[in-house]
């Protein structure tokens, strides 16, 4: 697999990590041992600080899994602000609302179960901040349907730009081909779109972040 950041630099930047509480570090593991993939600790602490200086009070995440970035992201809201996460996986939910119990932030997140596809347009709700981690030849609908929802100012962050180091490498195995693919053409589309200000960062496993105009 290619690297998006040198060997030495993660290992490097993984020595000065702050150790995560107990809560984060079993999600961490948990997700690991089942395979239910969770945002890259960088990628989790980049979007963290950008939840503090951005100070939403409604966020919208759209794929929550087990809850691992929305309790982050819910962890350092405001007093008042609030977390709707999109989720469709059935096997996810359960699993997202046990951590949320434990981690004392139900008055904070409500999961809105079901296919985001069919939930944006349905949302009465606009929002400051949307986080962007689902199926990714969903990304292009869920982005242009979170436009929609976004406020003028409001911040997009979506994750998995730079796809594990394959949507800039040469020669892609057979089974992230077409992924790849998928996540090349959405990057174009991203950073042209007239309505937002976009860049894409190498952080964690790549993330855009665009600005409503
Ligand atoms: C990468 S995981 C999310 C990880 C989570 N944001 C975190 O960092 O802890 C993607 C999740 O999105 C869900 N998902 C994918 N496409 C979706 C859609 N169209 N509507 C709702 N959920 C979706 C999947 O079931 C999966 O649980």
């Amino acid at each position: 697999m290619p690297k998006i950041l040198y060997e030495s630099q993660e290992k490097y930047l993984k020595s000065l990590r702050k150790e995560p509480d107990e809560l984060l570090k079993e999600m961490e593991k948990f997700a690991d041992e089942k395979k239910i993939p969770i945002l890259d600790w960088k990628a989790a602490e980049f979007l963290e600080q950008l939840i503090i200086i951005n100070s939403p009070k409604r966020v919208l995440e759209i794929g929550t899994a087990i809850a691992y970035s929305s309790i982050r992201i819910a962890r350092v809201l405001k007093k008042g602000a609030v977390l709707d996460t999109i989720e469709k996986s059935k096997h996810n939910i359960p699993l997202a609302e046990k951590f949320i119990g434990r981690a004392g932030l139900q008055s904070k997140i409500n999961i809105l179960k079901g296919d985001a596809l069919k939930i944006i347009p349905e949302l009465n709700e606009n929002y400051d901040f949307i986080f962007l981690d689902a199926d990714k030849q969903d990304y292009e609908n869920l982005f242009l349907f979170s436009l929609m929802v976004l406020k003028k100012g409001g911040v997009i962050f979506v994750d998995n730009l730079l796809w594990h180091g394959y949507t800039a490498a040469k020669t892609v195995p057979d089974t992230f081909k077409r992924s790849a693919s998928i996540i090349r053409e959405f990057n174009l589309s991203f950073l042209s779109n007239g309505s937002i200000d976009a860049s894409i960062y190498p952080v964690g496993d790549g993330i855009g972040i665009g600005i409503k105009k």
